[in-house]
């Protein structure tokens, strides 16, 4: 395993740069709220908690979990169903009267312009997020409004920018209320976060490496303590899929404590070498607090168990900290892998040969 003091070494394993894209996500984030906060709303398109009668963002892998992020750290405020869509056609409900937010980074992903073109003929309202590609075009073919941000990343790296001119939009348009403090906080918080974070920063003192050398050479299972914990958790695990290139499983409570707890009996006879990673929140209640140091003890004591805590007051930072710190853990555990984080070579594979599919 490389020392992940060794910043020249870093810099050799992560030649795309995956570990400095995600040491400027702070920096990203803010330029995100920027974009948003110059959305206007279209003439004609109505405003306010219930001005929709659904809100679906509709987008794949690193562009779709902003829309986990949304729905999640809004369910108890907004009044408008919120949904996440992750295929080439949308649900039946999705009609005249619906808001579709269609995410893609590129612009390309097939999916997302299927969905795209579905929400279009059946009179939805539509919204882009992209970089530019056919999403943009289309877009501008058709009159509708795009947040358009800087393209030249890797989406799941970018969610900076796919996450929050969606987050300052749908204030705008009244579907949640003002969250400037919210967003301050968390921006705030993620400029801590990274000083403790980079590679700068000594093992000794840093947890997101201290947790990537547990982790290394192991089988992850992360579980969010509820609600958006469990986004969180989803985050941690496609980004040490694709980053640093391994099989994780996730989940969250209170339903793994009806199934998945089950699994643990026979787990050391499937495979060895499993580890737990346990989102956790301060403000957990106390029966969620209770039924996590319950499952922890029911595990069983000869798997490693990492609690791991989001910060903040409100529920915004608190799901950006949890998130920030998955990223850091995943780029560092990518290293300890010895894999390069940013290259995806199944996904860009799988693309080519669907695009030849018509
Ligand atoms: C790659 C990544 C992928 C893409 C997905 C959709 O970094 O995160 O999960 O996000 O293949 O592509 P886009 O985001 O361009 O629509």
């Amino acid at each position: 395993m490389i020392d992940l003091d060794d910043i020249a070494a870093i810099t050799r394993q992560d030649p795309g740069g995956m570990m400095a894209l995600t040491v400027g996500f702070p920096e990203q984030s803010e330029k995100g709220v920027e974009i948003g906060k110059a959305f206007e709303t279209p003439a004609g398109w109505p405003t306010g908690p219930q001005a929709y009668r659904n809100v679906v963002v509709t987008g794949l892998g690193g562009s779709a979990i902003g829309g986990d992020f949304l729905r999640s750290v809004t369910e108890h405020e907004a009044l408008t169903p919120i949904l996440v869509n992750r295929d080439y056609d949308l649900p039946g409900f999705v009609g005249e009267g619906s808001l579709v937010i269609a995410v893609s980074y590129s612009g390309n992903t097939e999916e997302t312009l299927s969905a795209y073109e579905q929400a279009k003929a059946r009179g939805a309202r539509v919204l882009v997020l992209t970089s530019g590609g056919a999403l943009l075009e289309r877009a501008k073919a058709d009159g509708n409004p795009a947040l358009v941000v800087p393209g030249g990343q890797p989406p799941r790296a970018s969610s900076g920018f796919t996450f929050f001119p969606v987050w300052e939009a749908v204030q705008r348009l009244g579907i949640i209320g003002d969250k400037s403090a919210d967003t301050k906080e968390a921006l705030d918080l993620m400029f801590r976060q990274r000083e403790a974070f980079k590679p700068e920063s000594p093992t000794s003192g840093n947890s997101a490496k201290q947790l990537a050398k547990a982790l290394a050479g192991k089988l992850p299972v992360i579980y969010g303590s509820q609600g958006f914990r469990g986004a969180i958790a989803y985050r941690w695990h496609t980004q040490f899929n694709e980053n640093a290139k391994i099989h994780t499983f996730s989940g969250a409570f209170p339903e793994m404590n009806h199934n998945e707890i089950l699994g643990w009996i026979n787990a050391s006879k499937q495979a060895n070498d499993w580890a737990v990673v346990m989102i956790r929140d301060r403000k957990d209640t106390t029966k969620i607090t209770t039924r996590v140091d319950a499952t922890k003890r029911l595990i069983g004591g000869n798997v490693p168990i990492h609690d791991v805590y989001a910060d903040g007051e409100s529920a915004l930072a608190r799901l950006w900290t949890g998130v920030y710190y998955g990223d850091f853990v995943s780029v560092y555990l990518a290293l300890a892998w010895g894999e390069d984080p940013t290259v995806i070579p199944s996904i860009d594979a799988l693309k080519a040969e669907l695009a030849k599919v018509q």
